[in-house]
């Protein structure tokens, strides 16, 4: 599949977007190990999120669609899970393989977990490392540090202290699942403070779990099913967001946001930017939601770096583009965890910008970009990563001439109405998909 992308001459209107990635992965785990049956409101039908489904179901949990985004997950409780008969193939997400390892090294079984090509060549060792020493036999390539791997379960899982080498909430995540399995409780220690869906849901589900400042604790505990609704994706609005900023005669509402602190970096960093944007409404609930209001604004380069990075990590290829419109330098710092997620990020927005004619230099955790570019129309090709194709195609709403994106199927990893929405804030085909 490729997008021809053509200069947008507005962009008004309102917009909501897809249920939220992150949020929707936990929900089908944790309603997936709760006693009773968890009712999911919004769940994101995207191909990674179905893949988490796919998985509990592999593992004995009678899951039902009621209809679009509506899942009746009728748990299996910590100790239900039963031994999957074949392989569980987590596709092109990250999230579903390193959570369910947190849950498979609970399990008294042995399972054996794979991924497409982009997910085989990511980094695992990182998570099978210290589920290690809580007990639990990962075994696969690279020495076990990268998919295909076979897990086999201890319980009780040994409880540790343990500090992440990098802050990503895939790998707390893990360790957090893990630790409803463990013999006490159980401490992680973050660098910085990543995102934390799954302390918020855990607690949700009756789970005791602790915040301190530099840590996280979880006490071992079962779980009681709830009922979940997932608010919009803040990463799929940051595609939106940046081109209301960027095309002309841009007036944009984008409803039903979640806006946990934990993910709004990429708002603040915009804000000192001089971008024209406001939070509407935001109602705390256990993950707050709002409304984003954003128009054609005057930008200017920045500096990003430091504690925000885990906040805004997903988004930094929206923001490469408005970085690459303002006026002079935007710096992107401590942000080398870009080049081990579905692409390399740094090179892929390096060279996917770079071809459009932005002045854009790579740095080994980071991105140089001078902003002011005349962005041109070009063949480009998102490398298989859904965030790299809606950051070009918003690049091309803005270039001069027709952009082509190819390899663009991913995009259904994560907001797969994509173009439709385009579409219906610029009132014109602007972003045309192909076969
Ligand atoms: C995610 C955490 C982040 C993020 C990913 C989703 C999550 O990854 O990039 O898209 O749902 O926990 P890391 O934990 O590797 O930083």
């Amino acid at each position: 599949m490729r997008l021809r992308v053509r200069p947008a001459r507005r962009l008004t209107g309102r917009a909501e977007v897809p249920g939220d990635k992150s949020i929707s992965h936990r929900s089908a785990l944790l309603g997936g190990l709760a006693q009773g049956v968890t009712e999911v409101h919004g769940y994101l039908e995207a191909e990674d999120c179905l893949r988490t489904i796919a998985a509990i179901e592999a593992l004995g949990v009678d899951v039902t669609r009621k209809g679009p985004g509506e899942y009746r997950i009728a748990g299996a409780g910590l100790y239900g899970l039963g031994e999957p008969a074949d392989v569980i193939d987590c596709g092109n997400s990250g999230t579903t393989s390193r959570l369910l390892l947190g849950v498979l090294a609970g399990q008294p079984f042995w399972t054996m977990l794979t991924g497409d090509a982009s997910l085989r060549g990511r980094p695992m060792g990182r998570v099978a490392e210290p589920l290690r020493r809580m007990g639990a036999t990962i075994v696969g390539r690279a020495d076990g540090a990268r998919l295909p791997l076979a897990v086999r379960g201890g319980r009780p899982l040994k409880a540790i202290e343990y500090t992440l080498p990098v802050a990503s909430a895939q790998l707390k995540s893990a360790l957090l699942l893990a630790g409803l399995y463990a013999d006490g409780p159980l401490t992680i220690g973050e660098p910085a403070a990543s995102r934390d869906h799954s302390e918020r849901m855990l607690r949700r589900f009756g789970a005791r779990v602790e915040r301190h400042e530099h840590s996280v604790h979880i006490v071992p505990s079962e779980l009681a099913a709830t009922t979940l609704r997932v608010p919009g994706d803040v990463s799929s609005a940051a595609f939106l967001l940046a081109a209301a900023l960027v095309v002309p005669d841009a007036r944009l509402t984008i409803d039903g946001v979640g806006l946990n602190p934990t993910r709004t970096g990429l708002l603040e960093v915009l804000g000192a930017m001089g971008a024209r944007l406001a939070v509407v409404g935001a109602e705390t609930d256990d993950e707050p939601v709002g409304s984003i209001e954003a128009s054609t604004s005057e930008l200017r380069g920045t500096r990003v770096g430091g504690a925000v990075i885990p906040r805004l990590i997903d988004e930094v290829p929206a923001l490469a583009v408005v970085a690459a419109l303002a006026a002079g330098r935007t710096e992107i710092r401590d942000a080398a965890e870009l080049r081990v997620k579905e692409s390399d990020r740094i090179a892929a927005i390096a060279r996917g910008l770079g071809a459009m004619g932005a002045r854009v230099t790579e740095r080994p955790d980071g991105l140089v970009i001078e902003g002011g570019a005349r962005l041109r129309g070009a063949r480009v090709s998102s490398g298989g990563d859904h965030r790299l194709a809606m950051a070009l195609a918003i690049a091309g709403l803005v270039a001069q001439g027709e952009t082509v994106v190819d390899d663009t199927a991913c995009i259904e990893t994560s907001f797969p109405r994509f173009a439709d929405t385009i579409n219906a804030l610029t009132g014109e085909p602007s972003v045309v998909s192909e076969a």
